[in-house]
């Protein structure tokens, strides 16, 4: 089966049972996509599917032939993910890290769609991201203040 990985296209023997989450990690080694509670709840797998988010453990893979997977690599050097990344760090939004990857990538969705969100938006675009170091607080400040950063489209 062929997907695009990151904006490459990649293949891979299909196993049936095989979730989008451990094919990232086992086959492709994308160890920023982290494996939390494997049952859709903590938000920690999140990846982009053609763009967007979702929990890659509850994903088959043979349901992204021929689909868009980004993880957080695949946007390095994107310049509103590099702005949310220096938000995170700057705003305390990043502790012990293992929620960050999901977080920053749910954080971009929103950004990309809206430059321009109230904290009420922000909630809801990271309410599948559980952090447990934070208490979300600097989270949102951060992707509030990576929105002025960016600025208007
Ligand atoms: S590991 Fe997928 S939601 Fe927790
Ligand atoms: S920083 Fe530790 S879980 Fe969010």
């Amino acid at each position: 089966m062929i997907f695009e990985l990151n904006g490459k296209n990649v293949s891979f023997e299909a196993i049936p049972s095989l979730t989008l989450l451990d094919l990232l990690r086992n086959e492709f080694g994308l160890t920023s996509v982290k494996k939390g509670c494997d049952q859709g709840e903590c938000g920690a797998c999140t990846v982009l599917l053609d763009g967007m988010p979702v929990n890659s453990c509850l994903i088959l893979s043979p349901q992204v032939e021929g689909k868009r997977v980004t993880t957080i690599d695949g946007l390095s050097e994107n310049p509103l993910m590099i702005e949310l990344r220096d938000a995170f760090m700057e705003n305390g939004a990043v502790q012990c890290g293992f929620c960050t990857p999901g977080m920053l990538l749910s954080s971009y969705s929103l950004l990309r769609d809206n430059r321009n969100p109230t904290e009420e938006e922000v909630k809801m675009a990271i309410e599948g991201n559980i952090c447990r170091c934070t208490g979300y607080v600097k989270i949102i400040e951060a992707v509030l203040d990576a929105a002025v950063r960016i600025g208007p489209d």
